[in-house]
Formats: C-alpha cells, structure tokens, sequence
C-alpha cells in the first residue's frame, strides 16, 4: 500500500494528528482497506475503461464522500502502468498545475491485484455525452461556453505537456471529463487515466513508441491528435443535437 501524503485533505481526519509515522499509516492502511471492503461489496460503478472499472464510495458517515477506487483487471504487463506509477504521475501532473483527480493511495499484492484511489470527478466523460449516456451538461449547451470549456482542456494538455513532462497516450474522449463545479455549475475540463501515460520532453517518436522486453513495438497515438478528433466530434455533436436543449 503506498499513500499519497499530498492527498491529507481525503485521508482520514485523525491520521496526520498522531506523532509517530508509522502508526499513522498503519491507521490510514486500515481504513483504507475498510473503505475498499464497501467498495467492492456495493460494486456501484462510475465507469469502464480497457483496462480498469471505477467504483463510487457509499459512504454511510459521508466523511469521505468524493472518492473513488480505479479496479485495475486487465493490465497488459509491460504496456501500461501500473497503480503505483499512475498515482505517481497524477501526482506529479497536480504538482503541476494540471486538473486532474487527486490521487489518495494505490495497492498492490502479490497476486496481483491492483487498484487506485482517487477524488471522484462529478461529471460525465466526454464519450458518455458523445454517446448518449448521459445528457450534455447545461453548462457547455452554449456555443461560447463549449468553446471555452475546448480552449481550457487543450490548456490542461499543453500543461501536462510543458510543464509535467507527461505526455498521455490515450487522450480520446473517455479520458476527458466534464467537472461539474457543485456550487456554480460551471464545467471545467478534467485529465483522467494516466495508465498509459509517459515521461518525455518532446511529442516525438520516442516518447510515443514503447519497445517491450520481446522487441515488440507499441506506436501511441499523439495527444494533439486525440484532442483535435475529440474536440471536432464535439463540435459536431452540438451542431447536430443544440435544438433540442433550446426550451
Ligand atoms: N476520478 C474519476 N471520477 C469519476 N469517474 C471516473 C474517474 N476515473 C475514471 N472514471 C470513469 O471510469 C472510466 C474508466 O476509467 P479509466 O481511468 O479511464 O480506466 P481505463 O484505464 O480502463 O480506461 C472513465 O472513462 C470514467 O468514465
Ligand atoms: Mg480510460
């Protein structure tokens, strides 16, 4: 079990009032395992991604209320990151600047079995609302608006980018998520999944080809690439259905 110590505003409130360290994480580990124990057994699901389902935490003292727990079940060994590495980089990304979920803890045991904990994002993926899963936000059913929301999220790729160093790899739009502002309602684009994401100074080939240990080649699709189909496939999306938001 490896925790976040940036992420004190979720871990549990008398955690990092005791002295001794250790003690401290023992408690943390505890009730983290806890709180995966519910997760597992209301199995309420706030996504499915290729290699991971996304739980929602019930909460029944409501103290956390805004995480949730990424399952890793279908890793390709050598090709993705693992828990830890994907913490380690949405830390990294957050240090940075970028919006991203605020990642709590990961584990990891021998058999294998992997998952993350992180913020819960309140908001639809950029796909389910291409898909028609959920209804399009009010918040980006206005031009202006939409535009804006695109201009932020190509900010938040180009942070990740230049200041991170992280390039994505897998930016399409169930990676892009629409944070829902509880108090404004204002949307705000979020970054999520960084499981195939990767260190790297430039958007080269380097960077967006990965040999594994066999000599087989991955070749990644660049982030600006993604984002650009994401963003025409938005646009067209509204063009196509905005009559049917105007009341
Ligand atoms: N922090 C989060 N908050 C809310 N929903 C999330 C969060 N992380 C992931 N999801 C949902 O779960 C889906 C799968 O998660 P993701 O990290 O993309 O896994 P995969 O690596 O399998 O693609 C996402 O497309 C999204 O719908
Ligand atoms: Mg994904």
């Amino acid at each position: 079990m490896s925790i976040n110590r940036s992420a004190l505003e979720y871990a549990p409130s008398h955690a990092h009032e005791k002295p001794e360290i250790r003690r401290e994480q023992e408690d943390a580990t505890r009730e983290i395992i806890a709180i995966l124990d519910r997760i597992e057994q209301n199995r309420s699901e706030l996504g499915r991604g290729r290699t991971a389902d996304v739980f929602f935490y019930d909460d029944p003292e409501r103290r956390y209320s805004k995480i949730c727990a990424k399952l890793i079940i279908r890793r390709e060994e050598g090709y993705s990151n693992d828990a830890l590495e994907e913490m380690e980089l949405l830390d990294d990304a957050r240090q940075n600047g970028v919006r991203v979920p605020h990642p709590i803890c990961s584990y990891k045991d021998q058999e294998g079995k992997e998952f993350l904990i992180m913020e819960t994002i309140n908001g639809p993926s950029i796909d389910d609302i291409l898909k028609h899963r959920v209804e399009m936000p009010k918040a980006l059913r206005d031009p202006k608006k939409l535009q804006t929301f695109l201009d932020q999220a190509e900010q938040e790729m180009e942070k990740l980018h230049e200041e991170a160093r992280i390039h994505h790899r897998d930016f399409h739009s169930g990676n892009l998520m629409v944070g829902i502002d509880e108090e404004t309602r204002e949307a705000e684009p979020v970054i999520i999944d960084l499981g195939t994401a990767k260190k790297g100074w430039g958007d080269d080939e380097e960077t967006y080809t990965d040999v594994d240990p066999r000599g087989k080649t991955t070749f990644y699709p660049k982030d600006k690439d993604s984002f650009n189909q994401t963003r025409a496939d938005l646009i067209k999306f509204f063009t196509k259905n905005q009559n049917e938001w105007s009341e």
